[in-house]
């Protein structure tokens, strides 16, 4: 059993579709064990993001993230991570494969509805950034 950390983006909560979303999350087995909907800080989006800050998409991708509210949330499945980076897709939604989260709802490459944790190192990180542990119920 593995844990990864998924952000439901600004776009989607806008369009009403984090319940559709969660659908397709929980249709391909995975378990949602800690949730809950947040607006983020500039401060916020800027440390979460921190790899990314030398990227010429940063601050276009922070204003993005806090546009409006997010769903965080925990993951729980076998091999969690890789799994659920392959139901959401290619980050660009433009070239992720029919079937996937980004596919099915993403607008673009900055409103591409969903994140989710590369690896198990970033996961740990992620979970530990928006939850404790009384916030993930498995
Ligand atoms: P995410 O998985 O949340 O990680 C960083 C985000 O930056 C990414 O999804 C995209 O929404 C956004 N982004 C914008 N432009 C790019 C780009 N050229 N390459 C990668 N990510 C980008």
């Amino acid at each position: 059993m593995e844990r990864t950390l998924s952000i439901i983006k600004p776009d989607a909560t806008e369009r009403n579709i984090t319940g559709l979303v969660n659908a397709m999350i929980e249709a391909a087995g995975l378990r949602i064990v800690g949730q809950k909907r947040i607006r983020l800080t500039q401060e916020q989006a800027e440390e979460f993001y921190k790899e990314h800050k030398e990227k010429v998409f940063f601050p276009s991708m922070v204003q993005q993230m806090i546009s409006g509210p997010v769903v965080v949330q925990v993951l729980e499945g076998e091999n969690a991570i890789k799994h659920y980076r392959e139901i959401m897709g290619a980050t660009n939604p433009a070239v992720a494969e029919e079937g996937t989260i980004r596919k099915t709802y993403a607008l673009s490459i900055d409103k591409n509805t969903v994140h989710g944790s590369d690896s198990p190192e970033a996961a740990a990180r992620e979970i530990e950034f928006f939850f404790n542990h009384t916030e993930i119920v498995g």
